[in-house]
């Protein structure tokens, strides 16, 4: 009997996208790599490498085109007119540029291993004021204290566009994450086989607390499955690590979840911390991966004070329901009230602020750093202890390399 294959909700632009080679046109193909001209990717790379490869980014198949890539950052739209948030680019220094000839291919490289080939179909200018217009455009802000900001500033002064193909995984495919690092075409099939026709799908960079797990569980009222897919590409230095935050979710889904509804899954993006846009682009991916719904709740994406509480959730009325395809469930700020005893929000509490716990994403990691427990208002104990446990490791960990580097 064949496997089900619901196809519930079509990828961004009808069609997921499969740049992956293999077989013998791999091994061909690979071998030719060797003699061009090779690229080295940085971590950020390397993640949309492997994300526009499995079609995470459909319709994409390569680094932007200079068409797409401005009308990307001034109207949220590829050149054919499909809405798409962030640009997806690939940045050089203007030496390694000047070797580089249009019409070539040149090999896409971790360290000195190539992992991909890329036909370079343009390059075009990226210098300040280019960067600027993206900054203000897409991050709403010129100010280098934005970490998306920071990062964009950095990057070299041109870009260049083409289709890629992969022909061997980045090194964090198999080291990070291997067992949770579903693949667009994996998890609709998974989505199928569990027999769920409409999916929420949950993106987020931070350790589980209570105010996820209730709007989760919220979600999961309405549909069929949700499928939770932290984010595990490059993220803030002082974030808390990727490895501590999705044992926080094993954690809680042994013990509070229902197996035959959840899914765990890892997103390997890296994040930008650019808010509504990134929520859109979030929306999209998670759509490629087979949701048809996306929770959007309180400051998604946002970083320190550069965006509006719920304007992650106003940009979504910018664009006709039908071209974004998966619909946004968006959801008020959320915490425990001393009162209720209870999740609430503002909606569904009588209570004021004086009854109501918050706990800022600085003060978590602060009480962690100091070995505090967390509240259990804030987070299962469960949860706590696992988090209390990763982080203070990590912190030896980064000891021990002080201290043998000071040696
Ligand atoms: S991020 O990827 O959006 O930066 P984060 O873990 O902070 O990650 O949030 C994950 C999702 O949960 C986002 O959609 C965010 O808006 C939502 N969220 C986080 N905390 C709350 C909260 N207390 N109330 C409502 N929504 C929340």
């Amino acid at each position: 009997m064949s496997e089900p294959y619901y196809d519930v909700i079509r990828p961004h632009g009808g069609v997921l996208v499969d740049r992956v080679l293999r077989g013998e046109v791999r091994d061909a193909v690979r071998e030719r790599a060797e003699g061009m001209l090779k690229i080295p990717l940085n971590k950020m790379n390397l993640s949309d490498l492997e994300l526009l490869a499995v079609g995470a980014f459909s319709p994409l198949t390569g680094f932007m085109l200079k068409a797409d890539y401005d009308r990307c950052v001034e109207e949220m739209r590829l050149a054919n007119g499909l809405v798409w948030s962030i640009p997806v680019t690939l940045a050089v220094e203007q030496e390694v540029a000047d070797r580089v000839q249009e019409g070539r291919e040149v090999a896409l490289c971790e360290g000195e291993r190539v992992l991909a080939v890329m036909e370079v179909m343009e390059k075009y200018p990226y210098d300040r004021q280019v960067k600027e217009r993206e900054a203000r455009e897409v991050y709403r802000t010129t100010e280098e204290a934005h970490p998306g900001v920071a990062r964009l500033y950095r990057q070299g002064d041109v870009l260049l566009g083409g289709d890629i193909w992969l022909v061997d995984w980045p090194g964090a495919v198999k080291t990070e994450f291997p067992e949770l690092r579903h693949t667009p075409a994996e998890t609709r099939r998974m989505f199928a086989r569990r027999g769920w026709r409409s999916v929420v799908g949950f993106q987020t960079r931070n350790p589980i607390h209570r105010a996820h797990e209730y709007i989760q569980k919220t979600a999961l009222e309405i549909v069929d499955g949700l499928f939770l897919h932290p984010l595990v590409g490059e993220t803030k230095k002082d974030d808390i690590p990727a490895d501590v935050r999705i044992a926080s979710y094993q954690a809680i889904l042994r013990d509070y979840y229902p197996a035959d509804r959840v899914l765990l899954g890892v997103f390997p993006a890296a994040m930008r911390y650019a808010g509504p846009r990134e929520a859109i682009f979030h929306a999209l991916a998670r759509k490629n991966y087979g949701c048809t719904h996306f929770i959007v709740g309180r400051d998604h994406a946002g970083v320190g004070k550069y965006y509006g509480t719920y304007d992650a959730q106003d940009i979504f009325d910018q664009f006709d329901p039908d071209e974004i395809g998966i619909v946004p469930f968006k959801f008020e700020h959320a915490f425990y009230c001393r009162k209720c005893k209870a999740i609430v929000s503002a909606k569904t509490c009588p209570h004021g602020r004086e009854d109501w716990v918050f706990l800022s994403g600085t003060q978590v990691r602060e009480m962690l750093e100091r070995g505090e427990m967390l509240p259990e208002e804030f987070t299962r104990p469960e949860v706590a202890r696992v988090l209390l446990e990763g982080v203070q490791r990590h912190r030896q960990e980064a000891h021990s390399v002080q201290t043998l580097q000071a040696q």
